[in-house]
């Protein structure tokens, strides 16, 4: 058995920021995020936090996949900003939506956490473990960014995305996921002090930081050739591909590993222009926009690939 997606959610922010809106609090423009990155809005929580997203898009996903929440056996929520150190935002969503005979947890990989909770997911399910999951992916980005650091604030958004999935004949056709944890100081955000009366000189609490550069040919390199490796793994080529949910972090990114790989533009969706990067909320959102959109078809193939903090990278293959 495999896991099969029979549904999604999403779920964005009431507020909308702009370009525009930023270069009022901060040194910066419209005509360099753009050119730089593509992005031209975001949206930012006011009211919402991540555990409320992720519950709206929950709702959604149920729905679309025509499941009651009763039914879901296990909850993975694809995080690096939970709203509490506990409980988790699976928890919550758990209690939430009332699936009350769900497992639920997050899964911390930063921008490649969708892909590895899918992976997860699969692996339950291959198992004969569970025979459905309720797979998240969200962030509340804006909380934890340095809102002096123009070169990293300007990039991020806040948003939920959901997937129902469900024991099937089809489904993911193959997978590959990796971290190479000596790099983590790449892209980090060092968690609160250890207030342990015998621990001296704990290293003080970060908002994100990131070098840019470094995370851009980490990403330019390594998102194509994961890509061909679990082609290889599944005897498929690029042709044979649909469409690519590739991770939402850069235009330039996408139109490199684009080229890369030989791939057209036009099978590689966007939504970073709306949303900015999502990290491990961006790839579910997008696929439920482009299903919301009509653009998947039973049977189509499917890529989703992401990279970032960590470091970590994933791709997975499916049937749609
Ligand atoms: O989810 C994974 C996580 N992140 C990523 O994937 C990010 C990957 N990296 C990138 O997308 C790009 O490296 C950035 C968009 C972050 C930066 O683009 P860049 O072309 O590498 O720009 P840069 O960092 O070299 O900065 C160029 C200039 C600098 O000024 P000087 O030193 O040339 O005078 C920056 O100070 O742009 C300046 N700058 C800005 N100017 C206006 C940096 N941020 C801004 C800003 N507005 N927001």
């Amino acid at each position: 058995m495999n896991a099969r997606i029979i549904g999604t959610g999403s779920y964005l922010p009431k507020r909308v920021v702009t370009n525009d809106d930023l270069a009022k609090i901060m040194d910066t423009s419209d005509e360099w995020i753009q050119s730089r990155t593509g992005i031209k809005e975001r949206h930012l929580v006011v009211e919402e936090n991540t555990a409320s997203m992720c519950i709206e898009a929950a709702k959604e996903a149920l729905k679309d996949a025509d499941m009651a929440a009763e039914e879901i056996e296990l909850i993975i929520v694809a995080t690096l900003s939970a709203d509490h150190v506990t409980p988790s935002a699976a928890c919550e969503v758990q209690a939430g939506i009332g699936a009350v005979n769900a497992v639920a947890f997050d899964l911390n990989a930063a921008c490649s956490g969708f892909v590895f909770s899918l992976n997860t997911a699969q692996a339950f399910i291959q198992s004969g473990i569970y025979k459905n999951a309720l797979v998240l992916g969200a962030e509340t980005l804006s909380r934890i960014m340095d809102w002096n650091d123009r070169g990293t604030c300007v990039l991020f958004g806040d948003g939920a995305g959901a997937a129902v999935i469900k024991a099937d004949d089809e489904g993911i056709m193959a997978f590959e996921q990796y971290s190479d944890g000596a790099k983590g100081h790449v892209l980090a955000g060092i968690n609160r002090k250890n207030n342990n009366p015998y621990v001296k000189n704990d290293t003080d609490p970060t908002y994100v930081q990131m070098d840019g550069k470094e995370v851009y040919s980490f990403a330019v390199s390594t998102v194509p050739k994961s890509i061909q490796n679990v082609l290889d793994k599944a005897n498929m080529t690029v042709e044979d591909v649909d469409v690519f949910l590739l991770h939402q972090a850069n235009i330039r990114i996408i139109q490199s590993v684009a080229k890369r790989l030989k791939i057209s533009l036009d099978k590689c969706p966007i939504s970073l222009d709306h949303c900015g990067n999502l990290s491990a909320a961006s790839i579910p959102v997008l696929l439920d926009e482009v299903n919301k959109k009509g653009m998947l078809k039973r049977g189509d193939k499917v890529i989703l690939s992401g990279f970032g903090g960590g470091l970590t990278w994933g791709t997975t293959l499916l049937t749609w």
